[in-house]
């Protein structure tokens, strides 16, 4: 039996110590926010935190999650108003979704390091695929969420067509 602590809860599992994390969060815990893309630590479908550094739970034993706080998309706030939930919100940055909670959590990781990251640093750090193309999208997000209370919900928001966020102000702003 391992004993695993996930945002911020204690749960017992019996399985195999190398089953990857990600089989556990699905299979075991019905967690299934954390998708399976490629299995092979590529796409990062699979990102969830392990102790605040994004990993590819594909790929990593679940033996290794034992001692550590592992964060999932579903912890990541109780009520999607974590400031990346919001500013992907407010520029309806996914398309089919199905990468964008492993490109939160990696946001929410570099967030966490670089409060004000750098179109470089974003690049450097933003590795998860997104098959429907929404890079720019997801970069402009990230510097709307660096924003820091700045406007999300307030203003609408848009990205024009070089990247960039452009605000316009509600009519109740
Ligand atoms: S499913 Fe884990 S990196 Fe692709
Ligand atoms: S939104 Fe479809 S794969 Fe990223």
């Amino acid at each position: 039996m391992l004993k695993l602590s996930i945002n911020g809860k204690s749960h017992q599992v019996d399985v195999e110590p190398e089953m990857p994390l990600l089989w556990v969060l699905r299979d075991q815990l019905g967690m299934t926010g954390t998708k399976f893309g490629c299995g092979i630590a590529q796409c990062g479908a699979c990102t969830v935190h392990v102790n605040g550094e994004p990993m590819r739970s594909c790929s990593y034993p679940v033996s290794a999650a034992v001692g550590s706080q592992v964060l999932t998309i579903e912890g990541l706030s109780k009520d999607g108003t974590h400031p990346v939930q919001m500013a992907w919100k407010a520029l309806d940055v996914p398309q089919c979704g199905y990468c964008q909670s492993g490109q939160i959590l990696a946001a929410a990781a570099l967030l966490r390091k670089k409060p004000k990251p750098t179109d470089a640093d974003i690049d450097d750090a933003m590795t998860n695929i997104c098959r429907c193309g929404t890079y720019q999208r997801i970069r402009a997000a990230i510097h709307l969420a660096a924003k820091t209370g700045k406007g999300v919900g307030s203003v609408i928001h848009m990205v024009s067509d070089a990247g960039d966020v452009v605000e316009q102000p509600t009519a109740q702003a």
